[in-house]
């Protein structure tokens, strides 16, 4: 573990010559891939290189063009605008009428398909009909329901290693629990368990193109079958409920259906593996964590929304839907606009002390879930699996650690943390 901060960067020090579009200004252009989740680090707080960002220096819009071997931000080929202040993270997720979700990861066009992925990368007005269909089934009276069961299998799975005093964590534990609950809450074999994971790594985080389109021709086959099968035999699951639902009173097309079925495959797989392996690993090195949540488990829920916030291991963008005038600069339709939500967590704006922990911090709204109308349509399952997990884990094991000699490297974003050793 590193316990010293890393040197802290300049805007001197990120600002880049390299070929951007004729409208961006010269003193915006910065490299910013160092900020978005894939490069490691060993802190305590792996999001605090992005802190300074929000810095009175620091200009309010940034733009990140398309650097040499790595394909560039979120823009890809083109390069993005990157927001990093709490106001403007906000503005982008909520203004409709200038930002757009289209094409938003819609990973299948690169093997020909043409559905889109749904809810996610659809606009207003149409995103709320969806969202009106899908929202019950994720709603806190749904989530309610499964919460006996999601209990069960935690305490099952909890002291099948309590008695051992160490467990990896992250491969044995936060990897398989959250996909457990998806699966099942979808109705999905458990048997597909393993597959479905090779399919995701390869689909979001493989840089072999071939792999990729491989996995998704793969997972889109398994997923239509699938979607055949509970046409013709229903479940109590949630794919049969899609397959068999209504949408202003009409059944769904093909592509709608794939496009939902497909996309929550993809937002229900590896956020919370993240997000619980994470979660140890800082109640690990910071034990006094452990110890203020033993005491006072009634702190649970808002310590759940505090590592929630100081773990944002997702950034999304949008897309400008006409030409505006922003911060100074002129955005132009088509324009990709990045929001830094590992900046925007920490606006001091925004949060008070931002890089303290507080598991007792009131009014924490973070973006790590986003903000608008696509606000995480999971967070409620999310949270809910979070605060069983601490719940059913602090009552078992005692006071832990991370195994002496483990590697505590971190990816802060999607990938994180693959192995963590603890012992008690
Ligand atoms: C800690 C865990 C999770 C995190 C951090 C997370 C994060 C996010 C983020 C950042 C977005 C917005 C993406 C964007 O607008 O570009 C999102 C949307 C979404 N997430 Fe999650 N997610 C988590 C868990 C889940 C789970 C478990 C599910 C489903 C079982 C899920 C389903 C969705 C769906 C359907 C959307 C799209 C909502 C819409 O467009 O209206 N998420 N999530």
């Amino acid at each position: 573990m590193q316990n010293t901060p890393l040197p802290q960067r300049t805007f001197a020090s990120i600002q880049v010559d390299l070929p951007a579009p004729p409208h961006v200004p010269k003193d915006r252009l910065v490299d910013l891939t160092w900020a978005t989740g894939s490069k490691p680090n060993d802190l305590r707080d792996p999001y605090e290189p992005c802190g300074w960002l929000t810095d009175l220096g620091v200009p309010r819009i940034l733009f990140n063009p398309p650097m040499p071997n790595s394909g560039g931000l979120a823009g890809g080929s083109k390069g993005a605008w990157v927001v990093t202040h709490y106001e403007d993270i906000e503005r982008v997720y909520t203004d409709n009428d200038h930002f757009s979700n289209k094409g938003a990861a819609e990973f299948q066009a690169l093997i020909g398909e043409t559905f889109r992925s749904i809810p996610l990368a659809v606009d207003p007005p149409d995103h709320a009909k969806y969202r009106h269909f899908l929202f019950p089934h994720f709603a806190a009276a749904s989530i309610n329901r499964m919460e006996p069961q999601m209990r069960t299998l935690a305490v099952e799975m909890i002291e099948s290693f309590a008695g051992k005093g160490e467990v990896d964590v992250a491969w044995d534990f936060g990897r398989v629990y959250p996909v457990r609950v998806f699966m099942s809450l979808m109705g999905f074999p458990p048997a597909m368990f393993q597959q479905f994971l090779d399919w995701e790594w390869n689909i979001l985080h493989a840089s072999d193109r071939t792999k990729t389109a491989a996995s998704l021709r793969a997972v889109l086959n398994f997923l239509r079958g699938f979607i055949a099968e509970k046409q013709t035999a229903p479940d109590d699951h949630l794919v049969s409920k899609i397959v068999h639902g209504r949408i202003e009173g009409r059944a769904l097309t093909d592509e709608e259906k794939i496009g939902i079925v497909w996309f929550l495959w993809l937002g229900g797989l590896d956020t919370v593996a993240a997000t619980i392996s994470q979660m140890f690993r800082r109640m690990a090195v910071e034990p006094e964590i452990q110890r203020q949540l033993r005491h006072h488990p009634e702190l649970i829920n808002s310590a759940v929304e505090e590592f929630l916030r100081t773990q944002p291991i997702l950034s999304s963008s949008r897309s400008a839907i006409r030409d505006f005038e922003w911060h100074g600069v002129t955005i132009k339709a088509g324009d990709a606009v990045q929001c830094l939500n590992s900046a925007g967590n920490f606006d001091p704006q925004k949060f008070s002390d931002p890089r303290a922990f507080d598991p007792a911090r009131k009014g924490n709204r973070h973006f790590t879930f986003i903000a608008g109308i696509h606000l995480c349509l999971g967070a409620t399952l999310a949270r809910r699996e979070l605060r069983i997990i601490l719940e059913e884990w602090l009552t078992r094991i005692p006071a832990f650690a991370v195994k002496a000699g483990a590697d505590t490297t971190v990816f802060p974003g999607l990938l994180s943390i693959r192995n963590l050793p603890l012992k008690w």
